[in-house]
């Protein structure tokens, strides 16, 4: 593993669409396992592939630090409810906001090697998936931020 570099606000690779992953190989493990390992060190609860250069729908998720979770060609199946949530993003240094989130959401993914499954989110967790989910859309929390928060 080694860690990556992180892209900040201005690249133009966090303003496209990521591609569909395709190949379930051993540069998609590396990825996954690259991008934990920078978002362990950089101290993050999630990192889509964009943030570190790569147009691939891969996402790395870890809400409390313990555990970690992988989704590749994540698709929001459905949403409930609504939640004000206070974001922050390693791609744009210095800036938090309120983000208006669904509450619970369903979604579909595939594993690193290509297993189909589905599950639950709410609450913080369903937070998170809806900001890096976002990021394979080219989409930065900035862009439906409804207050800045802080500095
Ligand atoms: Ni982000």
């Amino acid at each position: 593993m080694s860690r990556r570099i992180v892209v900040k606000i201005g690249e133009d690779v966090l303003r496209k669409r990521a591609k569909e992953v395709t190949e379930f190989d051993g540069r998609l493990a590396e990825l996954l396992d690259d991008m934990t390992e920078t978002m362990i060190f950089e101290d993050g609860v999630g990192l889509a592939a964009p943030q570190v250069g790569v147009l691939k729908r891969a996402v790395v998720i870890s809400p409390n630090g313990k555990d970690f979770y992988e989704f590749v060609n994540p698709v929001i199946l459905g949403h409930s409810g609504k939640q004000i949530c206070n974001e922050g993003c390693l791609s744009v240094p210095d800036i938090r906001g309120e983000v208006e989130r669904p509450k619970k959401i369903e979604v579909a993914a595939q594993d690193r090697n290509g297993r189909k499954f589905t599950f639950k989110a709410e609450g913080f967790f369903a937070n998170i998936c809806c900001h890096e989910f976002d990021h394979l859309n080219g989409i930065l929390f900035v862009d439906k931020m409804i207050r800045k928060k802080g500095k």
